[in-house]
């Protein structure tokens, strides 16, 4: 498959690396707003054509788009990459607001033969389903979910720059960088709270810096802590009796052992590069014209981003006067 990419950040290459070793696709187009940075991207990645122009882009013989742009221009470019006929893999979070997720799905409505995949990398993990086998297996009296790492960008918004992960403008925080991590996996995992709730801490500007949330479950509650601000080395748990199951980080998966009376190494190894699974899982459905697995990840997708919807209106977060 032909291979488009929109945004040129180092995410980008490595998207495109894991592209190419899987061996399913070939870098054709690259969009940036500046010429110089997409010659410069196919400098450093591999032959392509350059583009500045979305539409021109879009028109060219690419078969599918990966979107890598900050999170509020995820769903408007979306729905013109659909509209153009071609199928996307967007980067984590897919939309900003419910009313965007709508648009895609009318979009993919009026377009049957295109798929929107969104790029949670770690669902195609093989650590992933491990995890969601085990949970299957027993009883659940609860979970810790954590992913919080210090940003570089952190460092610039403290100096008065305005990254655009720390912006509201551009649907930024913890919650949206971070916390959909979690959110995918508690879904996956454990399925739909019935309830959900955010308690940000936010900066200056009101994004969230950090924050904790607690989904309700019948019988246990599974607390989701996400943070860009400071580095959490503590390990995720999921609890069933006298069982514990550790793991790093639901968006890492390095290392999964059940821990305390009993002990077992439980890590499935994996690639080096953390988008591999991914790409080859999207270029496996597309070339099989398999619509039901796109279909159930958009499922999952659907579901996540409810419960991420829950959860900024009850943490006060709301991007809507914000997008572009
Ligand atoms: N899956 C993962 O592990 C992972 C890791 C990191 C990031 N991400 C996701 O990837 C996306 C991009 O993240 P990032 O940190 O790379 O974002 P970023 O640096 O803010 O922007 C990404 C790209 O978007 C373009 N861009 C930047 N500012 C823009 C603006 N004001 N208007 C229009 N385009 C703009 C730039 O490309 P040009 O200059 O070429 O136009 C830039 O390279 C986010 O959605 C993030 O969640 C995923």
């Amino acid at each position: 498959m032909k291979l488009g990419i929109i945004g040129t950040n180092w995410i980008t290459a490595q998207f495109v690396a894991a592209a190419q070793a899987s061996g399913a696709y070939t870098l054709s187009a690259v969009y940036s707003r500046r010429a110089e940075t997409a010659e410069a991207f196919i400098a450093k990645t591999a032959p392509a054509v350059a583009y500045t122009d979305l539409a021109a882009f879009l028109a060219s013989d690419l078969d599918v788009v990966y979107i890598a742009s900050p999170n509020s221009l995820h769903a408007a470019q979306t729905l013109q990459a659909v509209a153009a006929g071609k199928h996307v893999i967007v980067e984590k979070p897919m939309v900003a607001s419910l009313d965007e997720l709508a648009a895609i799905q009318d979009a993919l409505a009026a377009h049957p033969g295109v798929m929107v995949f969104e790029a949670a990398r770690h669902v195609h993990d093989p650590n992933f389903a491990v995890i969601r086998d085990w949970v299957a297996t027993h009883d659940i009296a609860g979970a810790d979910l954590r992913y919080a790492k210090y940003s570089s960008r952190y460092d610039a918004y403290l100096a008065g720059e305005n990254p655009n992960i720390f912006s509201p403008r551009f649907a930024g925080g913890a919650l949206m960088d971070l916390g959909v991590y979690l959110v995918y996996a508690a879904v996956a995992w454990f399925g739909v709270p019935e309830s959900a709730q955010y308690l940000p801490h936010k900066l200056a500007n009101g994004i969230d810096g950090s924050g904790t949330a607690r989904l309700q479950y019948p019988g246990f509650d599974v607390t989701l802590t996400a943070g860009k601000t400071f580095n959490s080395l503590a390990p995720s748990e999921i609890y069933s009796g006298r069982e514990t199951l550790s793991f790093d980080s639901p968006g890492e998966l390095n290392r999964v052992a059940l821990v305390g009376e009993q002990e077992r190494e439980l890590t499935v190894a994996k690639a080096a590069n953390p988008m591999a699974d991914e790409a080859a899982d999207f270029a496996a459905i597309i070339t099989r014209d398999d619509r039901q697995a796109a279909a159930d990840l958009m499922a999952l997708a659907t579901k996540v981003h409810r419960v991420m919807a829950q959860l900024r209106q009850s943490g006060g977060i709301d991007f809507t006067n914000n997008a572009e």
